[in-house]
């Protein structure tokens, strides 16, 4: 009996895992660089005294040498916000430089020099003497980036190594963070917040090449689907940061070995060393100071925040009726229904299955009929078949190349593919195309948003290339696909984009989910964490996940409800549901092999914990929309870790900000009696335990940690005193109607006795929130002296809000200070 257990269980380890990734030590250029100390005679010097001052770009550049003989060339500017540019090339090689994924070309601004000997430059922005790059000659030389008197980034040329044409174009170097203690980024990893050491702790290098990870395991260095190269450096005083403008493989060792001067040491298999830097000092600062060069999302439809049911796959058109029927019957409330791919004909994106989806547009009607929208899921790969229109009009013309200049063939769902060369422009234009309702036979305005997946993208049964493109493809422009790797999903969801916003007319905003991603992505799409598992520790990583993803500006993040793989126990699907409220993207999906869960179909006890958490979501749903209404103003994350607003909060995982004023603590453990809460902020700091259900409000002091029982029906938030939040109460089930809602109102004072809020609206679904200023945003005020009394007024925007409310609830800490729950319910006339 035990021998037969044993043989099982080594062939479960076995075949999980078989995994093909490579470690640093299985690339070549990783392992030659990370066990590379470069030596003295490659240390380069900066020759100060021929600084050469361009005045019409105000880009300053200095020749590099070393003794042996290798010439490059650094450039340096300021750009406006507290942001600086440093560029090193080789001055006898051209290297790819990235394109597309800036929002704008930065334009560098004026700047002083303010000291100058033979050893060292010293230089500010115009009129800007709080922020300074000093170069010191060397060898090696060094950068130093300076907010007021301190060194907060050290760019250390020792490591500074350019690897020679014929070997390859891989380059390393190296950026301390001085003073910091905690380095945040390099998205995504499953991993904590805080990025971990992995010089002295014998780890991989953090790796950033975009695969097809599915059953990623958490807690590690590897990679995932989507790549965001940049680092903060942050401790409780200050925050700074980078951000590296290159979407070729890369992999970063990160240590803590120095006190206070954590580094990162990048080690890239090609392109430019193209390196922002950012001053902050504060965390929001440096948050927008990246964002305002990768630019912001455009609002959202006010559907696509509520709730999405998926599944893979939902086989039959008649399945995606019953399932909308019974969420409405069983008062599930949902806004969008996700067809995996087997709604189409063999996996070819644009068609339906003839045999089981043979009346798309009468689903589409009943969908909305039922105030539901669809969604569909479209890939880059393009079934090989002379009989595929798609494929036909692509065939030789917009698919990524050989070297020889044969398309290039992968295996994938449709079997045989070729996939589309999203770098150009034309064959971005040509399957952007297909997304119009005359060409997408079957599709109507309720297929309304769109799912591109594969999109690292994957290709199947190629383990030698890690399952996704071999690195000498050629994309348009004779650009190699390893210059341009991490990219890929990006310009796919840029296409798209393109694709829908032209069906629309520009009528609609565009929603369209991607796995894949790199900077800039949140132009174009929301995303999801990938194909998780139904296991604990990937719903504890979530928060982690979706955080470090609003703060590079994704701020649409979600993680599959219940986990992907496997079949999660009742326990831990409740939980997810509780804890999936208060990421901004909430989508259950599950695998083709596990078991239906629906909520529908678990015990009554079950469905009331689900149930609970989709309402807490759907009365919440306006706190959402303008605090997307604010990332889309000022690059704001919507949820934020504690340290983003109270910076020596760290290390605290699993409670996350919704903007200021919600802090949401689930309970993510199995098995949990009890959940430790630490409180945010100091003494002058209070936090309302919010119970919409049973009207039972506590208070909590910040600064203070405390332990609450929680049964599986508990999964605690609380609100801010000072703040106003907005709910809707009215039972609904989906978001049709909500805005025209009348709201309650929680106006939870301060111990002063005051409270302020912001409410935004707008018409939930076009662009004239920004082509005609046809939005609403409101400010309230909540008061007690010298009267008692409740203010708002519109600050911006021209539509008139329908703002109509029911009641206010307020909240008041006693003036005791001895805290005890109060509730107060004042329903004043308007
Ligand atoms: C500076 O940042 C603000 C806010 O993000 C933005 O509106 C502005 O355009 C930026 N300035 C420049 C010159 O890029
Ligand atoms: C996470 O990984 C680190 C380093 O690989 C290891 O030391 C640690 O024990 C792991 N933690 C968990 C919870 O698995
Ligand atoms: C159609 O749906 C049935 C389940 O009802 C499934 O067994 C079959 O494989 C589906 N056919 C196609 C072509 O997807
Ligand atoms: C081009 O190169 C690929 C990969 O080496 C090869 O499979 C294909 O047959 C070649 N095509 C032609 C036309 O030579
Ligand atoms: C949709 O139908 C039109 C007209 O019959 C055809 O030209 C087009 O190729 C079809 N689209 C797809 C994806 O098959
Ligand atoms: C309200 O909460 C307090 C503290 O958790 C508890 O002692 C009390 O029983 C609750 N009251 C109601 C009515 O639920
Ligand atoms: C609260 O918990 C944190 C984290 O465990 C700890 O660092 C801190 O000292 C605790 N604070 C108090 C007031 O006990
Ligand atoms: C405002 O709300 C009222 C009551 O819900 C409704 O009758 C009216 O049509 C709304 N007005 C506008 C401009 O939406």
């Amino acid at each position: 009996m035990i021998t037969g257990r044993l043989l099982i269980l080594v062939l479960l380890v076995n075949f999980t895992r078989c995994d093909i990734y490579k470690s640093c030590s299985e690339v070549t250029f990783c392992s030659k660089f990370r066990n590379y100390p470069a030596t003295r005679s490659e240390y380069f010097t900066a020759e100060i005294g021929e600084v050469n001052e361009d005045k019409m770009t105000n880009i300053l550049t200095l020749p590099l040498s070393n003794e042996k003989d290798v010439k490059l060339e650094l450039q340096v500017s300021f750009l406006s916000n507290f942001t600086a540019r440093l560029r090193i090339t080789e001055v006898n090689r051209k290297r790819y430089e990235l394109k597309e994924v800036l929002d704008h070309e930065p334009h560098a601004v004026k700047y002083d020099i303010t000291q100058q000997t033979n050893h060292k430059l010293r230089i500010h922005p115009h009129g800007l003497h709080d922020a300074s790059i000093i170069i010191s000659r060397g060898a090696p030389f060094s950068l130093e980036l300076a907010y007021k008197t301190h060194t907060r980034i050290n760019f250390d040329s020792s490591q500074l190594v350019f690897e020679s044409a014929e070997e390859g174009e891989a380059f390393s170097f190296n950026v301390g963070f001085q003073g910091s203690t905690n380095l945040y980024g390099l998205h995504h990893h499953a991993d904590r917040m805080t990025l971990r050491e992995t010089v002295e702790a014998d780890s991989d290098p953090y790796r950033l090449k975009n695969v097809d990870a599915g059953q990623y395991q958490t807690n590690s260095t590897k990679s995932l689907y989507g790549a965001v190269p940049v680092i903060y450096g942050h401790s409780k005083k200050s925050t700074s940061g980078i951000f590296l403008h290159n979407a070729a493989q890369q992999w970063v060792d990160i240590t803590y070995k120095e006190k206070l001067k954590p580094s990162a040491r990048f080690i890239v298999e090609g392109g430019t060393l193209d390196l922002f830097l950012f001053f902050g000092p504060s965390f929001k600062d440096v948050v927008r100071q990246y964002v305002d060069l990768t630019g912001r999302m455009h609002m959202p439809q006010l559907w696509t925040l509520g709730y999405h049911q998926c599944r893979y796959s939902y086989l039959t058109q008649d399945d995606v009726k019953e399932v909308v029927t019974k969420m409405e019957e069983y008062d599930f409330p949902m806004d969008a229904i996700w067809l995996d791919i087997d709604y189409t004909d063999g996996k070819k994106y644009f068609t339906w299955n003839p045999q089981n989806y043979s009346d798309p547009v009468g689903l589409q009607k009943y969908l909305a009929s039922m105030n539901k929208r669809l969604i569909t899921i479209i890939d880059p790969h393009i079934k090989v078949d002379s009989d595929y229109p798609v494929y036909v009009g692509g065939q030789g013309k917009y698919f990524v190349k050989w070297e020889n200049g044969s398309d290039f063939q992968g295996d994938c769902w449709p079997g045989l593919s070729s996939y589309i060369d999203f770098l150009s422009p034309e064959a971005r234009a040509y399957f952007a195309n297909w997304y119009r309702y005359d060409k997408f036979n079957g599709s109507t305005e309720t297929l309304a948003g769109i799912w591109n997946d594969m999109n690292e993208p994957s290709v199947f049964n190629v383990p030698q290339w890690e399952n996704t493109f071999p690195p000498e493809l050629v994309h348009y422009g004779n650009v190699r696909h390893r210059d341009i790797h991490n990219m890929y999903g990006f310009l796919q969801t840029k296409a798209t984009h393109e694709g829908l916003l032209a069906r629309d007319k520009h009528l609609k905003r565009p929603f369209i989910l991607t796995r894949s991603y790199f900077a800039g992505s949140q132009r174009y799409a929301a995303m999801w964490t990938g194909d998780n598992t139904g296991d604990w520790p990937y719903l504890q990583v979530t928060y982690s996940e979706c955080v470090l993803s609003n703060l590079v500006g994704h701020v649409f993040c979600g993680a599959d409800v219940g986990g992907f793989f496997w079949d999660p126990e009742p326990e831990l699907l409740q939980r997810w549901y509780q804890a999936g409220v208060w990421l901004p993207f909430y989508r259950g999906h599950a695998n083709a092999d596990t078991k239906r869960r629906e909520p529908y179909l678990f015990p009554d006890d079950v469905q009331t914990v689900v149930r609970n958490a989709l309402k807490t979501r759907y009365k919440h749903l306006l706190v959402f929309y303008t605090l997307f209404y604010q990332h889309v103003t000022n690059g704001d994350p919507v949820v934020r870790p504690l340290f983003y607003e109270y910076p020596d909060m760290i290390d605290i995982d699993d409670h996350i900000l919704i903007g200021t004023d919600i802090l949401a603590t689930p309970v993510m453990e199995k098995g949990a009696k009890t959940k430790t809460v630490h409180f945010p902020g100091n003494e002058d700091t209070f936090w309302y335990r919010a119970d919409l259900c049973t009207g039972n409000w506590t208070v909590h002091r910040g600064g203070t940690n405390e332990t609450f029982n929680v049964d599986i029906q508990n999964s605690p938030y609380f609100y801010r005193a000072g703040s106003i939040v907005v709910v809707t109460n009215k039972q609904r089930t989906s978001t049709e109607g909500l805005l025209d809602d009348h709201f309650t109102i929680y106006a939870n004072a301060d111990p002063k006795g005051y409270a302020t809020g912001f409410l935004y609206s707008d018409d939930g679904v076009s662009f004239d929130y920004q082509d005609k200023d046809y939005f609403c945003l409101l400010e309230m005020k909540y008061y007690t002296h010298p009267v008692y009394g409740f203010h708002y007024e519109q600050v911006k925007g021209n539509m008139e809000l329908n703002f109509s409310f029911k009641e206010i609830v307020v909240h008041e800490i006693p003036e005791s200070g001895n805290i005890a729950p109060i509730s107060i319910e004042v329903v004043p006339g308007k």
